[in-house]
């Protein structure tokens, strides 16, 4: 198994490959775990998709890594600048279930972490719903801190979530 992280920014992503992502991003088991995502059709997904890779070199706001094995597409992350504080960034990552495990996830903060060194961002934080109990052990197995429970913020099917927030000083 060879595992790979691409900056999408140095070595852009083909048609194939943005299809892959947002086949990643509209697989149920991924979906189930995600707080923000748009219900629409996958050709409107993958129109905007496209238009936000093919931006991607001009968008300081945003990195974005992504994960292959054997050459396959297995996981993704963005890095975002947070609005009021260009000196922290959020991170959104997601990884196909086929590669469940593997430590795709693992990898991909681990060279974020690095990228968002280069980049001069003193904070990483990482939010999630409180009861994804896979992404809380691996941001805290990287030495990310438990910072905030935000208690009931996540309106999902049907029901008020806790949200917790992660963070990590570079
Ligand atoms: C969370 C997610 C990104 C993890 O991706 P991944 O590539 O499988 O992660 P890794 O293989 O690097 O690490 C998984 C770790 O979780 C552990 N794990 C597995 N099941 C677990 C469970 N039920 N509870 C706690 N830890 C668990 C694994 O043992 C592994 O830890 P280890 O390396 O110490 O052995 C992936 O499950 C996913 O895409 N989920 C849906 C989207 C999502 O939740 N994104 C995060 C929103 S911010």
């Amino acid at each position: 198994m060879k595992l790979e992280i691409i900056d999408v920014k140095v070595n852009p992503l083909r048609d194939e490959e943005i299809k892959d992502i947002v086949n990643i991003e509209r697989h149920p088991l991924v979906k189930k775990w995600l707080v923000e995502y748009a219900d629409e059709s996958f050709e409107k997904e993958l129109e905007e998709y496209t238009r936000f890779f093919n931006s991607l070199r001009d968008n300081n706001r945003v990195d974005v890594l992504v994960a292959k094995i054997d050459g396959n597409i297995a996981g993704f992350l963005a890095l975002w600048r947070m609005d009021d504080n260009e000196h922290v960034a959020s991170i959104g990552v997601s990884t196909h279930p086929d590669y469940w495990g593997k430590g795709v996830a693992t990898n991909l903060i681990k060279e974020s972490i690095k990228l968002a060194k280069k980049k001069g961002i003193g904070k990483l934080i990482i939010e999630t719903l409180e009861e994804n109990s896979v992404m809380r052990h691996v941001a805290e197995k990287l030495g990310f801190k438990l910072e905030e429970i935000r208690k009931k913020k996540i309106f999902k099917d049907g029901d008020y979530h806790d949200e917790v927030v992660y963070s990590l000083k570079l």
